[in-house]
């Protein structure tokens, strides 16, 4: 056991060494969270023994000095930071101690609930609407200008609208949204350059660039959560008024801020942030709560590194570390070999991850990640579990690095790297890890959809030597399966009328079954809505493939060549033999599934919709709209003479409600702008 002062010592120490690998090189050694927990060990102990001296402590500064390439600004007020509870509980506890400050109850409290966004804080300076600088945090008391930077940000104005007197700062998170994130990615792979950890190292990284043509071409918004009135210009009492005029002005304001009386209620919406996490365009870390009148902030007052008035619950990490067990490479349908990661399971957002992607050769060099580390895991896109990078460990030796197989795992062929990709392929056609990931893929949800083909089925019928081909799967007979491990007379029977049932799927579902390399949905359906049948696209030449409105010259090149292989030609013999109708029958108006997967409530009438022409739009849209609130609902439209039960059930649950004047935007965007208090 080591002393308490050595204790603080080490923390102090690792503290400050991961403030300058987050602060001034965006490149962070540890998850958020594991940092956290160093700062909260470090707290309690100071807290626990005065005598360790926190005054000069890193608990009492925030961030990080700037760096030497930009200009320094110093700051009209503190740039504070937020302190952190992780738990409802705690959440109450930090309310009590507020009411108690201001001698009320908590009951009658005002909270503004923001999502916190995962960005990096910005200061921008206007005088008389105009913007003059802005800002990063830097430290907290002096920051660097990076105005030109932010001039290239699409979303800040560089003129109020409807203009303002006076020299003010607005202040906010810099963000990349999801999408753009994952695009910004892609290009990063394709441009065999290292991937961005997360959404807010990318914006930091894009940010801090010394030549703002690159921060330009890159996605950054900015999002307005504070207004720091330097001159005593406004006369709000609100923060609620705050941001409205904020937005007036035409900055992005959260649209899914409420504002509500009480820490019942307030407690309540930071759960439904927490549940709803994921629905939002943006990643967050946690919400920020904040007291909404202005005139309690300024009794509560600030400590040297956070306002009383604040704080943020932070939600439990996405990221975590294990150890990476080994490096294995895995053999796709078009025999891609892509490596992966064998790691010591944990749970990640919710789930346990034992397996993890390593994209390509590349990727692996560039995270420089071996067998035997210590590595960072996240879910990309909250889905698909992905290794960030290594973290050093100190005096720990390393295995040497990985090197990429020369021969397949499964057929023992050779492995070739294409030249100007970064993939590495297994080029035995005949190889059987290929064969049975196109049966797999062949029968797969976007594919034909062939209910009961799961993965451990294809693998038991190509081990029985009942197929070898997706053509194959056509002839497959009832007394073929019934004798068949797990498979009675009535499963074999509806598995055989499920593939039987697939025939009559439309070309664009067959195109993305059959696994042409760069075809996917888009390509698939642009192709099968031209020409509108298989033979026609066999007997395209490249210059009307190419021509198809999304299908560029490298899917058309692919598409041409996969057409004219002999294995291609047998096999769409055999499936039209089989009786596949290899043709695309005219298509019906679709929507964009804005609302996929969420629970929309409707109370009272909404103008031009009746209440079934307002269910089946959202159900058109992916969504549901059950009769009921509850903790899932997404979000209760509120329309003329609304239910009371419902109006006070979301007010409970913390669950959003919206204008009617919303509803439109809602099913185009599955987002809002404005939420009812
Ligand atoms: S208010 C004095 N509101 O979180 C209060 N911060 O961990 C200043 N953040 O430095 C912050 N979303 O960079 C506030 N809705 C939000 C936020 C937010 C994200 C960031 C901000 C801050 C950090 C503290």
């Amino acid at each position: 056991m080591s002393t308490p002062a050595a204790r603080a010592a080490w923390l102090r120490g690792e503290i400050t060494r991961h403030n300058d690998a987050y602060f001034v090189h965006d490149a962070p050694l540890i998850p958020d969270a594991d940092y956290d927990a160093l700062v909260r060990e470090l707290r309690e102990l100071e807290a626990r023994h005065p005598e360790l001296g926190k005054e000069s402590s890193v608990t009492h500064t925030v961030g990080a000095p700037s760096s030497t390439v930009f200009r320094e600004v110093i700051h009209g007020r503190p740039m504070l930071s937020l302190d952190n509870v992780f738990s409802a509980d705690e959440l109450r506890e930090w309310s009590e101690r507020v009411a108690k400050g201001l001698e009320r109850d908590p009951a009658t409290l005002v909270f503004a609930v923001e999502p916190k966004i995962d960005g990096l804080a910005l200061s921008i300076t206007y005088t008389n609407g105009v913007m003059i600088q802005a800002a990063t945090r830097g430290d907290g008391r002096v920051g660097e200008d990076v105005t030109d930077n932010v001039r290239t940000i699409a979303n800040v104005p560089a003129i109020l609208r409807g203009g303002a007197s006076g020299t003010f700062e607005v202040r906010g998170e810099v963000f990349l949204a999801k999408e753009d994130f994952e695009e910004l990615n892609q290009r990063q792979r394709e441009f065999h350059e290292r991937e961005f950890a997360n959404p807010r190292n990318a914006a930091a990284g894009s940010l801090r660039q010394k030549d703002s043509s690159i921060s330009a071409q890159r996605p950054l918004s900015f999002l307005a959560y504070q207004l720091v009135d330097l001159e005593g210009t406004f006369s709000f009492a609100s923060h609620a008024a705050t941001l409205e005029q904020m937005s007036e002005w035409g900055f992005f304001v959260a649209p899914e801020i409420v504002v509500v009386t009480g820490a019942d209620a307030m407690i309540a919406r930071s759960e439904w942030f927490e549940l709803h996490r994921h629905d939002l365009h943006y990643q967050i870390d946690g919400v920020v709560i904040k007291i909404d009148d202005l005139a309690q902030r300024d009794e509560l007052g600030s400590t040297s590194r956070a306002p009383r008035w604040a704080t943020a619950r932070k939600f439990p990490p996405e990221e975590r570390t294990t150890r990476l067990l080994a490096i294995e490479v895995s053999i796709g349908r078009t025999g891609r070999a892509t490596p992966y990661a064998v790691l010591e399971p944990v749970v990640v957002a919710g789930s346990t991850v034992s397996l993890a992607t390593l994209h390509n050769e590349d990727q692996v060099a560039l995270k420089d990640v071996r067998p035997g580390d210590l590595v960072i895991v996240r879910k990309a896109g909250d889905v698909i579990p992905e290794v960030v990078s290594a973290v050093p460990e100190k005096g720990r030796r390393r295995h040497r690095a990985w090197a990429f197989p020369s021969t397949c795992p499964d057929c023992g062929g050779p492995l070739q790297r294409v030249s100007d990709e970064s993939d590495t392929y297994c080029v035995n056609p005949a190889c059987p890890a290929q064969l049975l990931q196109q049966i797999i893929h062949f029968a797969s949800r976007p594919a034909l959809d062939i209910e009961g083909l799961g993965e451990q089925r294809v693998a038991q019928l190509m081990q029985e030597g009942l197929v070898a081909d997706v053509a194959d799967l056509f002839s497959l007979r009832v007394e073929d399966l019934a004798s068949l491990e797990g498979l009675g007379e009535l499963s074999a029977t509806s598995l055989v009328n499920a593939i039987q049932g697939a025939k009559a799927m439309p070309l664009s579902r067959v195109l993305v079954g059959l696994g042409i390399r760069h075809v996917g949905p888009v390509a698939a359906r642009a192709l099968a809505s031209t020409f509108r049948s298989y033979e026609r696209v066999a007997r395209a030449p490249l210059e009307e493939l190419e021509a198809v409105d999304g299908v560029g010259p490298v899917i058309a090149q692919s598409v041409y060549q996969y057409c004219r292989e002999d294995e291609t030609r047998e096999r769409m013999a055999r499936l039209a033999a089989a009786g596949m109708a290899l043709g695309e029958p005219e298509p019906a108006p679709t929507l964009e599934a804005t609302l996929e997967g969420r629970a929309v409530v409707m109370t009272g009438s909404i103008e031009g919709y009746s209440r079934d022409e307002a269910e089946a739009a959202i159900v058109a849209r992916g969504g549901t709209s059950p009769g009921s609130v509850s903790k899932k609902t997404y979000c209760v439209v509120v329309g003329e003479a609304p239910g009371a039960a419902k109006v006070t059930k979301a007010r409970d649950l913390g669950v959003p409600m919206i204008p009617p004047t919303e509803f439109e935007r809602l099913l185009a965007t599955g987002t809002w702008t404005v939420t009812l208090a």
